[in-house]
């Protein structure tokens, strides 16, 4: 029964996504400001500028950006508008912040008033993840942010406190764990990576709150196991209804959540003031998986009209320029082998918004933005 609401609500939220977001861009926004951190889901464009970074960190080239207003690539790990754009569309801005490292110097306090985005595709939770190819960490993130805070001055109290935090980070740290590795070794602890995630995140929380932020946004990973790059890894097995995924890291995932979710209950009752909101996209996506995997509503690679398919859009491999990608990429749940088409991060972006209690605990977007 809470999957069949459940698959209800996707449908809807398909149909009326682009609309709300678009009339909510017509408005004052909602809050002053939106400050974005994590990695390739919410990255656009920082990557551009790492000098250690490859193709495979990066999304400047062709077909990314597909269907972004340009049709030109721009860094976003997207064929168009990425969750931090719609995240921010919602608010009421035009599309997210500019990339920190896109920034001059002297145009950096001047952008703090409206919002900066410090996220790096490939970044995770530990400042190890990622590291072979020196993206920008949470750690130099967090850096990075409070020190234009103190650049502000006392001014800044009132427009951070007021602004909007949105992180989406952690499922690097999953998939450089598994690392499609089907023979993980037997005495690994799970329990004790989980909660060294856990605690990075807390510490990062602490530091965003004692530089003067209030309300976040989280969205916490989604089922890793089931991004196209994973699918036929070592350890795939039926998850999901018979859908094969790499059920290792979908569980990793799985018990991430409640874990996260405890995390900020806790650390909400101890700080005064803070507010948050985080969606649990393993459920999330669980839902949607099931949903386009149901024999009844759409055939795996038939002609499905509103149901988003599970495989890429890009059909050859990797995005590249040569890529020939589907026509249809609206009905696609993933661009390329670890990224959301710009379809589905509009889904997950309405469920943000205006989910009344099935996938975002405790307040949506619209509640937190209202406080
Ligand atoms: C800024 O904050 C510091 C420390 O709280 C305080 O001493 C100082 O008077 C403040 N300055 C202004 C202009 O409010
Ligand atoms: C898979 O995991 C085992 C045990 O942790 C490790 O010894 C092995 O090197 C890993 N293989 C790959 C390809 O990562
Ligand atoms: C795994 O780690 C947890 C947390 O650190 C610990 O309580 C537990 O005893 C460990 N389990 C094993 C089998 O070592
Ligand atoms: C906002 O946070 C405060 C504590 O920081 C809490 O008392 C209050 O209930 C929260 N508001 C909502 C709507 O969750
Ligand atoms: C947000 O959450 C509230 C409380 O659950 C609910 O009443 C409302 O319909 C939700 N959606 C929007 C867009 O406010």
């Amino acid at each position: 029964m809470a999957t069949r609401n459940g698959g209800a609500f996707v449908l809807v939220a398909l149909c009326v996504s682009g609309l709300a977001l678009r009339v909510a861009g017509a408005r004052e926004p909602l809050m002053p400001a939106m400050y974005v951190l994590g990695d390739s889901t919410v990255d656009v464009g920082n990557n551009n500028f790492l000098p250690d970074c490859s193709a495979e960190c990066r999304a400047n080239y062709p077909r990314y950006g597909v269907d972004f207003p340009t049709h030109k690539p721009t860094g976003r790990f997207s064929n168009g508008y990425n969750l931090a754009d719609q995240i921010a569309q919602f608010l009421g801005f035009t599309e997210s912040p500019p990339a920190y490292a896109s920034l001059p110097p002297e145009r950096i306090l001047g952008q703090m008033k409206t919002g900066i985005n410090f996220a790096s595709g490939g970044s995770g939770l530990q400042d190890q993840t990622g590291k072979h190819w020196r993206v920008y960490t949470m750690t130099d993130q967090l850096e990075k942010f409070t020190c234009a805070v103190q650049m502000m001055g006392n001014s800044s109290y009132d427009l951070i406190s007021r602004s909007l935090v949105f992180i989406s980070v952690g499922s690097n740290d999953l998939f450089e764990y598994v690392d499609g590795n089907a023979t993980l070794s037997p005495s690994r602890n799970d329990t004790a990576f989980l909660q060294g995630l856990v605690a990075a995140y807390k510490s990062y929380l602490q530091e965003l709150y004692a530089a003067g932020a209030r309300k976040f946004s989280i969205v916490s990973p989604s089922m890793v196991g089931c991004c196209p790059s994973q699918r036929f890894a070592g350890a795939a097995k039926k998850d999901l209804d018979g859908y094969r995924c790499f059920g290792t890291a979908n569980d990793l995932s799985r018990q991430l959540y409640p874990k996260l979710h405890s995390m900020l209950q806790d650390l909400s009752a101890d700080l005064a003031g803070m507010n948050y909101s985080i969606c649990h996209s393993a459920a999330m996506a669980e839902t949607v998986l099931k949903h386009a995997a149901s024999p009844t509503l759409s055939k795996p690679d038939g002609a499905g009209h509103g149901v988003l398919r599970r495989r890429r859009a890009v059909r050859d491999g990797k995005c590249t320029k040569f890529a020939s990608v589907c026509p249809n990429r609206d009905n696609y749940l993933f661009w390329d082998g670890f990224h959301p088409t710009q379809a589905a991060s509009a889904e997950a972006a309405f469920a943000l918004v205006a989910d009344q209690g099935l996938y975002v605990h405790p307040i949506n977007l619209t509640r937190l933005a209202a406080l």
